[in-house]
């Protein structure tokens, strides 16, 4: 149970707020670069609550600026790209990349308000297929080169959530909360068998990017194996998974990002790769990507996904769950644990450190891989692959 206060703190995602200004000390993906075309080469998104404007220029540079002109207010989302930066639809006005102010065509060509104005602006860099943006202040740490995202010996697909109406904490609470599996997921999960039967064995292990958790299933019959299955929650707010496909048996591994697009609604990206010993995806590719829609048609859940049963728990929470009321348990301590990580790497922020998992050094960065194990699947020992 956490107080008001410390429940706010932990999950304001806005510029000024502790919890905000945590999160962007860290890159964040704000769309599949493959989204932005010469057709469409503009899309509006709100990120931490930030309404912005992401483009690509037409030497296939890419920008990320506030969303309101700095002239009268008009979107520049509805704008229009050449190879410099992005124009105003409503007098014109041009930007860079940069936030710079290019041109005022109605203004005298000497006019000292050209150098003065600037709009915010914000770095975009593109990797495994999607676009991600840092929101804080300088310098800029290096975009951790990933597994998922950098791996080139298979194929990479990428799956855009529809935005969920909650805030992003409950997602990544979720993360560290074993006994959730036995229940949610037992109808359709392999853990059908064990509906109701909360196991011990699971830990939760802090290393260097987050928390390694990792379950022991005790051996069913003497004289088995116990079967480990080991994955990273990356700080702060993406899991590192892997799944066998039912349509092919192939081990597909998975990064989800749960991007907080303001205090009360969250994007997830999933970005998965599928290890292939014909298929190549450069890190810089664009990659194919799909929507993922949580309701149907009528609007209801989708509950035949493992995905779905996740995101209908996190949205029923409420839109920022209020945890002044709850009542945690002994089954729990991920989620303690997560909490107390988070508060602790939000006070290290305030006092001017450098919160857990930044990279800076880019021989550390060239390719960072996990330990992942799923012994049930058939995956017992970490796939590495050296970039090519
Ligand atoms: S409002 Fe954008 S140029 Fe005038
Ligand atoms: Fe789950």
């Amino acid at each position: 149970m956490l107080t008001r206060e410390e429940n706010q703190f932990l999950t304001q995602v806005g510029r000024g707020t502790p919890g905000g200004e945590l999160l962007r000390r860290y890159w964040q993906p704000v769309a599949p670069s493959g989204e932005l075309t010469a057709e469409k080469p503009i899309k509006a998104v709100r990120i931490l609550g930030e309404d912005l404007v992401l483009f690509r220029d037409t030497k296939g540079g890419y920008g990320l600026v506030a969303k309101q002109c700095p002239h009268r207010r008009a979107s520049l989302a509805y704008g229009r790209v050449d190879d410099e930066g992005i124009r105003c639809p409503y007098h014109g006005w041009k930007f860079a990349a940069s936030g710079q102010c290019l041109e005022m065509p109605a203004e005298p060509k000497d006019t000292p308000m050209l150098n003065r104005i600037r709009q915010p602006a914000y770095p975009v860099q593109k990797l495994g297929g999607l676009l991600f943006a840092y929101l804080g202040p300088d310098p800029v740490p290096l975009l951790p080169r990933w597994d998922v995202l950098a791996w080139e010996r298979g194929k990479r697909w990428i799956d855009v959530q529809s935005v969920l109406e909650c805030n992003w904490v409950q997602a990544m609470e979720n993360s560290v909360d074993p006994s959730h599996l036995y229940w949610l997921h037992g109808v359709t999960a392999h853990l059908a068998k064990s509906v109701g039967h909360y196991e011990e064995g699971h830990e939760f292990l802090p290393f260097e990017y987050g928390i390694m958790k990792r379950r022991t299933t005790p051996p069913k019959k003497p004289g088995d194996k116990p079967e480990i299955d080991q994955h990273p929650l990356l700080f702060p707010n993406t899991l590192r998974h892997v799944s066998k496909s039912k349509a092919n048996g192939a081990i597909r591994h998975n990064l989800q990002f749960r991007v907080p697009v303001d205090d009360t609604h969250t994007q997830v990206f999933v970005v998965y790769f599928e290890p292939s010993a014909t298929e190549r995806t450069g890190g810089d590719a664009d990659v194919p990507f799909a929507p993922f829609h949580v309701r149907d048609e009528q609007g209801q859940y989708r509950l035949d996904q493992v995905l779905v049963q996740d995101a209908m728990a996190w949205e029923t929470q409420g839109g920022i769950a209020d945890r002044s009321v709850e009542n945690l348990g002994s089954a729990d301590h991920g989620v303690a644990l997560y909490r107390r990580l988070l508060k602790e790497q939000i006070a290290a922020v305030q006092k001017g450190a450098e919160p857990l998992g930044i990279v800076r050094d880019p021989k550390i960065n060239r390719l960072i891989e996990f330990d992942v194990i799923n012994e049930r699947i058939g995956l017992s020992t970490p796939e590495t692959q050296a970039v090519a």
